[in-house]
């Protein structure tokens, strides 16, 4: 007797392995492995859970009308054109399960998020790399890989786990030179983070076009990683056909109250924000001041590259990991000399560099 099997190429897919959140030896380990807000939830999003909590018997709103309607008034968008999602990594499965199928290809830059070949690998479709500038989106790299089979086009601005970002010029040159049948999904997860005046999330582009989308999270800046939360402002077509093809219920009723209440602590987000503008500069200063190089974040984490020989980026982790510091490993990503730290608390940020000196000590 065999076994069912699952479609061709399901069982190629290398599972997504998370960031890790132990280190040996240490209880209370500091972990700045995923991208997690170093001020942890708002505690207006943690009442907002507990009182869900009393009516979880209940089915959740399967259509987030209260949800979709505080993410438009928060950042002036229709709420018919949100669809929310259990995280964006819902919306980014759906999204290529929907447009991309056997023989379609799904592109993507050379560094970029792991989450779109798996994607594309799980629909079936053939995920293709171009390359990267100076660890960059390289528009021209993207147009030059683009051709009748490309149904998808994901770019991350900016993106994980390089940091770095296009500027909406560049998103816009993307859009004009990709054929009329690619969708641009303009994945966004680190946008409350960026105060560049020439940064573009790539709402504007969605609201001008039927053939672009724009992701974003509840797990970075609002600090709700544990509740899966994403949503996407798209075209009306691409909305269609998300209600189509999401769960009826993706989104809890737990989730839905806490990404309400979290969008309502507008102070809070500012003290994130302000948080990762004082941390951010100060730990890719540090790092750079070791002799490492560390291109520059408009993100809450910074990636950094080890000269290699005894101060490889693998020794470094064991190093970090003994002194009870996780930072993530990105060999996944095609870069194995580095690491990526995500911006934790003032203590945490002198831990590490700490801990770096005297791993670099000669
Ligand atoms: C670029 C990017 N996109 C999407 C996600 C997925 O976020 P979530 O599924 O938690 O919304 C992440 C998470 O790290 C990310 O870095």
């Amino acid at each position: 007797m065999t076994a069912p099997i699952p479609r061709p190429g399901i069982l190629d897919i290398a599972p997504y392995v998370p960031g890790k959140s132990s280190a040996e030896g240490h209880a209370k380990p500091i972990k700045l492995s995923s991208n997690e807000s170093a001020l942890g939830p708002s505690p207006r999003a943690l009442a907002a859970y507990a009182k869900a909590a009393a009516e979880i018997h209940r089915y959740p709103d399967g259509a987030c009308e209260a949800l979709r309607a505080a993410i438009g008034k928060r950042f002036g968008l229709d709420p018919a054109r949100i669809v929310c999602g259990a995280g964006s990594d819902e919306i980014i499965a759906l999204l290529t399960k929907a447009y991309a199928g056997p023989g379609d290809e799904v592109l993507f830059t050379e560094h970029g998020f792991l989450m779109y070949p798996l994607a594309a690998l799980a629909a079936g479709a053939t995920p293709v790399k171009a390359p990267e500038r100076g660890l960059r989106t390289d528009v021209d790299a993207l147009l030059a890989k683009a051709g009748p089979k490309t149904r998808l086009c994901f770019v991350a601005n900016p993106n994980n786990p390089t940091g770095t970002y296009i500027p909406a010029s560049e998103l816009q040159r993307l859009r004009d030179g990709l054929p009329a049948h690619t969708l641009l999904v303009v994945d966004a997860a680190y946008a409350e983070y960026v105060s560049r005046n020439d940064y573009g999330d790539g709402a504007e582009l969605v609201g001008a076009r039927d053939d672009t989308v724009m992701t974003r999270t509840f797990s970075k800046i609002f600090a709700l990683g544990g509740m899966r939360l994403g949503w996407c402002y798209a075209p009306p077509g691409v909305i269609d056909v998300l209600n189509r093809v999401r769960g009826p219920f993706n989104v809890s009723a737990p989730a839905q109250a806490a990404g309400i209440a979290a969008l309502e602590d507008l102070a809070f987000a500012d003290r994130s924000r302000a948080h990762n503008d004082i941390w951010l500069p100060w730990l890719t200063r540090e790092l750079r001041g070791l002799g490492l190089e560390a291109p520059d974040s408009v993100g809450n984490f910074v990636l950094v590259r080890f000269p290699g020989g005894e101060h490889s980026a693998a020794a470094a982790n064991a190093h970090l990991a003994r002194d009870g510091i996780i930072p993530r490993a990105v060999a996944a990503y095609g870069l194995a000399e580095h690491l990526r730290i995500t911006i934790g608390t003032e203590d945490e940020m002198r831990a590490v560099v700490t801990s770096l000196k005297r791993f670099l000590a000669p």
